[in-house]
């Protein structure tokens, strides 16, 4: 499976491209406010300067006089450290201030107009207005223009960009991990549905029942219906395997009766020979057709655990003397020893799983040895361990015997399909329990132990 990019990572991402966009953007916004805002200030302060000086107009003796206040410059010196230059004329004709000040276009008087303009390779923002003086007879057009350069200002929006720039740069880093927080707690639902089912067991198709929220609804329904499919299908293979199992053994069983009237009748000992492999070879298919029968329904009943409360030892007691015919027919002993010892889970599949383990030290230990049963228990965990004094396992490791069909290179002539300790290793999967297959310390030939641990009831 390709491992296409992360969802939280491509989330992130984007939401920190959308946070460095408005970064950008307020970082612009708040420098172009103040630009304007200290030019506007400076204007403001440039008119109030013009004012002051053309109110202090006035016409004596034919002349037009005037004063300048000295609190027309101190206000515009208030506001930064810029140099001032200043005129007055009096109809084109300079009264007073720099005669090379650039001139612009007035307004109505009384109306103060602004200008941008270079002098003398600075750039100033200046402010002009007019009055009309009565002078004698006529009236003189008095224009008062005060400039002012930029710099100050101009370092004073600039500031304000800086700090500006610093806030955007703070407000993305936080957008950032805010983004990152944000992708990690809208996935979380999804998380949480693929933890949910990546902790199930591999025979647990039960529906996943969540609260999953609208967007991811559809994709559990279709889990769920994909899990019930998959149930089904394996519901109905089951059963195959059961019916089959079924249809078989009777007919075989019969063959076998047949089989062991004819040997007893037969003188030929080819014949003999012949009638007893086909016996062997009937064993051997009537045995697979038990071992898939139980294997079939440990499948459906790991499905639909029954959870009853019951005392272990009593269930390997049960086992036991139902095995004893068996045991007895080969000499051995079988022993129990153990307290009582609760635990809760199906008493069908337990019993199967403990016959088997028993069956295989029965099968294959030598006659005349003992197989004994040892059960603990303690707060946390019941362990249940049979041991034989047979050959052992040998080399063969856990993974590879609990394969399905899989058997040792010990089974010589023993009849037996290889399922034995995968119905085992299933029923204990099932009850949350696990297995383990030692070498026997008891005596000195080994054997093979086969120990159960289960959680305690
Ligand atoms: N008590 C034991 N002593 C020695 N070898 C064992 C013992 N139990 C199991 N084995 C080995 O592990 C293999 C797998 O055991 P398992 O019970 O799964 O299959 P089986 O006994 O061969 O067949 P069946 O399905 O009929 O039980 C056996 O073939 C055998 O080689
Ligand atoms: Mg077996």
């Amino acid at each position: 499976m390709t491992k296409s990019q992360s969802i939280g990572r491509r989330l992130t991402l984007l939401l920190a491209a959308v946070a460095a966009v408005l970064s950008v953007l307020s970082w612009a916004m708040v420098t172009v406010l103040a630009r304007e805002a200290t030019q506007r200030t400076q204007d403001n302060v440039l008119a109030a300067s013009v004012t002051t000086i053309a109110e202090t107009l006035r016409s004596e003796q034919a002349e037009v006089r005037l004063e300048l206040p000295y609190a027309a410059f101190a206000m515009l010196g208030a506001i930064s450290q810029d140099l001032v230059f200043y005129r007055v004329t009096a109809n084109d004709r300079t009264l007073t201030g720099y005669d090379d000040l650039p001139s612009f276009e007035t307004g109505r008087q009384g109306q103060v107009m602004f200008h941008t303009a270079n002098y003398r390779s600075v750039p100033i923002r200046m402010a002009a207005t007019t009055r009309l003086i009565s002078v004698g007879d006529g009236q003189t057009q008095v224009t008062v223009t005060v400039a002012q350069t930029r710099d100050g200002v101009g370092a004073i929006a600039a500031d304000l960009s800086q700090l500006a720039a610093f806030f955007s740069l703070a407000f993305f880093a936080v957008a950032v991990g805010l983004s990152a927080v944000v992708a990690a707690t809208s996935l979380r639902p999804l998380n949480e549905i693929a933890a949910a089912v990546s902790r199930r067991g591999p025979s647990d198709l039960r529906p996943v029942q969540r609260n999953a929220p609208a967007e991811l609804a559809p994709l559990l329904t279709a889990l769920n219906r994909l899990m019930d499919r998959l149930r089904n299908s394996i519901r109905r293979s089951e059963d195959f395997i059961t019916e089959a199992a079924h249809r078989i053994r009777t007919p075989l069983a019969t063959v076998r009766a047949q089989a062991e009237i004819a040997l007893r009748t037969v003188q030929g000992d080819t014949e003999k020979d012949r009638l007893r492999q086909i016996i062997r070879a009937v064993d051997e298919s009537s045995r697979s057709a038990g071992q898939l029968l139980d294997h079939a329904t440990v499948a459906y009943r790991t499905e639909n655990l029954t959870q009853d409360r019951l005392d272990l030892s009593e269930l390997a007691a049960d086992t036991l003397a139902a095995m004893e015919p068996t045991a007895s027919m080969r000499d051995i002993r079988l022993r129990l020893d153990g307290e009582q010892a609760p635990v809760i889970g199906d008493p069908i599949l337990l019993e199967s799983a403990i016959r088997n383990v028993l069956d295989n030290a029965i099968k294959y230990s030598a006659e005349d040895t003992t197989v004994t049963l040892h059960i603990t228990c303690s707060d946390s965990e019941t362990h249940l361990t049979i041991c034989d004094e047979g050959p052992g396992f040998g080399d063969e490791s856990f993974d590879t015997l609990t394969e399905r069909f899989r058997r040792g290179p010990n089974t010589g002539g023993i009849v037996g399909s290889g399922l034995g300790l995968t119905i085992v290793a299933e029923v204990m999967a099932a009850h949350g329990g696990r297995i383990e297959l030692t070498t026997s310390t008891h005596n000195e030939r080994g054997g093979a132990c086969v120990c159960f641990t289960l959680p305690s009831a």
